[in-house]
């Protein structure tokens, strides 16, 4: 099953970032974030909230477009060695460029190039999420969400928020969404993860997604589980993610096979792989060991995953 096309509609661009491509470019630029790393290399948190720390700090070795650009060659090179054809990454003008509309479109641009050239070299699609960051506020979100609605379009295809669940309320975000969303944009939010199932209803009514990052905590009310499950509402699930920052103890008490029986439309998805030890090979293969998902399944859930790609119906049709 490792093998199988994959569909990933949850991937946070920095976040995928290889430690040792971030201690490169930190060495580059005579940065010291050395107390990122543990002594293996790898990316050391003690918590969610760490980690959010460690992921801005990691952030800060990227500083141009020729930056992101390297990052998403690197990026979407594991992606493929994953087996994953198409991708839906989170950007934040936050990180690239401050916000500022000009240099965002250079980002852009220059991540549009890698994207391009990884499609014709290793046969995987990449389209991008804008999104603001929660624990940044509803100002910082509203000048994201006009630098999404400047570049909305075939390749800017959705507009999110991610960050710190615990900071605000999703109705604080709504003139951002309600932005995106006149700007064509499609809309997801991260809920559910650190937040309960009142964290999802939250997104859903104030933010009218039609997509949640995560949601798994929806199964903390069946309730909950049957709107989503009635509504097509679409869960980003990542399992290894939230295993890894002590959610779930296993990925055998992670609820998206119960959430799946319940008829609630689930996909997979790796979050910020590097810092979870994870790819979407491995999701696959320890969602099989869990719970005895064969290939029948996983393909269910990739067509899922395709049905709820934010791109177009021709690049859809490319890639089924
Ligand atoms: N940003 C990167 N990863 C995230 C996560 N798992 N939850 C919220 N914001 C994030
Ligand atoms: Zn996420």
């Amino acid at each position: 099953m490792s093998g199988l096309p994959k569909v990933e509609l949850h991937l946070h661009l920095e976040g995928a970032a290889p430690p040792a491509f971030i201690a490169g470019l930190a060495q580059e630029k005579h940065l010291d974030i050395a107390g990122i790393f543990d002594a293996d290399g790898n990316y050391r948190y003690k918590d969610f909230w760490d980690f959010l720390k460690v992921y801005e700090a990691a952030t800060s070795a990227l500083q141009s477009p020729r930056d992101y650009q390297r990052l998403v060659s690197a990026v979407l090179e594991q992606s493929a060695a994953s087996g994953v054809v198409y991708c839906e990454t989170f950007l934040s003008p936050d990180f690239c460029g401050g916000r500022d509309l000009g240099a965002w479109r250079e980002y852009l641009h220059a991540i549009r190039e890698a994207a391009d050239a990884a499609e014709r070299d290793m046969g995987v699609t990449l389209r991008g999420i804008i999104t603001c960051i929660r624990h940044f506020g509803p100002d910082k979100a509203r000048e994201t969400a006009r630098c999404a609605a400047d570049t909305a379009g075939e390749w800017i295809v959705g507009f999110g928020i991610a960050g710190d669940e615990k900071v605000g309320a999703p109705k604080d975000y709504r003139w951002a969404f309600d932005c995106a969303r006149e700007a064509g944009l499609r809309l997801t939010a991260h809920a559910g993860e650190w937040g309960g199932p009142e964290s999802v209803r939250d997104a859903v009514r104030d933010l009218e997604v039609e997509r949640i990052g995560h949601g798994v905590r929806a199964i903390e009310d069946l309730a909950l589980v049957d709107e989503l499950a009635e509504r097509g509402i679409v869960l980003e699930v990542c399992p290894g993610s939230n295993v890894a920052l002590g959610l779930y103890p296993t990925f055998r008490d992670h609820p998206i096979a119960e959430l799946d029986r319940r008829g609630v439309k689930v996909t997979i998805s790796t979050d910020d792989p590097p810092f979870f030890h994870t790819t979407m090979a491995r999701e696959y293969e320890e969602l099989h060991k869990a719970f005895d998902w064969d290939d029948g399944q996983f393909r269910k859930i990739a067509r899922q995953s395709l049905d709820a790609a934010f791109c177009d119906a021709d690049t859809k049709a490319k890639i089924a």
